[in-house]
């Protein structure tokens, strides 16, 4: 049934109504994708669908509203996008925070710990994501999003699988990832990568969320890495992001040649909502290391060096 309480927050993005609302829709969507038997009414399961579907496309909205001026200049020549596009691994929102130098210098074991409770709480598993956004995309974009889907299940073996991998670093530091820990920015991050793959008219924005997932992670993924060797993490426990440090630069090579080109290349109208999603995701990610400096006080100076 449809909840006014709730939904009428969805524009809001800061405070108590952002927390709220936040809230509420990552407690929907972990029931969401759930697989299941038939239980229940069927008509409320429907309507509860609808008014999720309702809230969070209401918030997408809001704010591409809010990031309009960010992606004012979208180029809509194939290689002046893909120049575009790729720009933004360094000067995107987000890029180079000094948070990530200071997790791998200076941060404590618990403070490490507080930041991979928000990271795989907020993870809305990047393997279910480009399962559901690769659905009846063209040949050549379906078959780079399978390489990398393949290689998100660990080619075929179970140790390989990314999404294990970071449970075993989580338990190794004994995450609490219940929701209740997380901030609402982190929350947000994952919600809007959930709208953003479950709704079709958000096709391509996901297409371009998930391309700057692959494109910025490495270098973070390098300095939590080095922070967790420095705190004495285990091998077994660190590939997670030693494994994404590396891997994902070719992927990310990958997705801007294999999806994004081609996809842009038959329709020019695509790079506008592949530009709009990627710095969806990126602006996301941006109010979570900003909410994370806060809560270690660390000041938002520019970093020492590059990422
Ligand atoms: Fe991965
Ligand atoms: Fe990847």
């Amino acid at each position: 049934m449809r909840d006014p309480d709730w939904t009428v927050l969805a524009p809001a993005r800061q405070g108590r109504s952002f927390e709220r609302f936040q809230r509420e829709l990552a407690r929907r969507n972990h029931a969401r994708l759930e697989p299941l038997t038939p239980s229940g009414d069927w008509r409320d399961d429907v309507h509860a669908r609808a008014a999720l579907a309702e809230a969070e496309i209401a918030y997408v909205e809001s704010v591409r509203e809010a990031i309009g001026p960010l992606v004012a200049d979208i180029p809509s020549d194939v290689d002046a996008f893909l120049t575009w596009y790729e720009r933004l691994a360094e000067s995107g929102p987000g890029q180079r925070d000094p948070l990530f130098p200071w997790l791998e210098r200076q941060a404590s074991f618990d403070e490490m710990k507080w930041f991979l409770e928000q990271e795989v709480s907020g993870e809305a598993g990047f393997d279910d994501l480009v399962a559901l956004t690769q659905i009846k995309m063209p040949c050549m974009a379906k078959l780079e999003m399978a390489r990398n889907y393949w290689d998100e299940m660990g080619r075929g073996n179970a140790q390989g699988m990314h999404g294990p991998m970071l449970a075993r670093l989580a338990a190794y530091f004994d995450v609490d990832a219940r929701p209740e820990q997380v901030c609402a920015e982190s929350l947000a991050l994952g919600n809007t990568m959930v709208a953003l793959a479950s709704n079709r008219r958000y096709a391509f924005h996901s297409i371009g969320a998930l391309g700057a997932i692959e494109m910025t992670a490495p270098g973070r993924a390098a300095h939590v890495e080095r922070g967790l060797r420095r705190l004495k993490v285990p091998g077994k426990q660190r590939q997670y992001f030693s494994l994404h440090a590396v891997l994902d630069i070719k992927h990310s090579q990958a997705w801007n040649r294999e999806v994004l080109r081609p996809l842009v290349e038959q329709d020019l109208r695509r790079a506008q909502a592949i530009g709009e999603g990627a710095v969806l995701r990126l602006w996301h990610g941006a109010r979570c290391f900003e909410r994370y400096r806060r809560r270690f006080r660390l000041r938002a100076e520019p970093p020492q060096e590059a990422a």
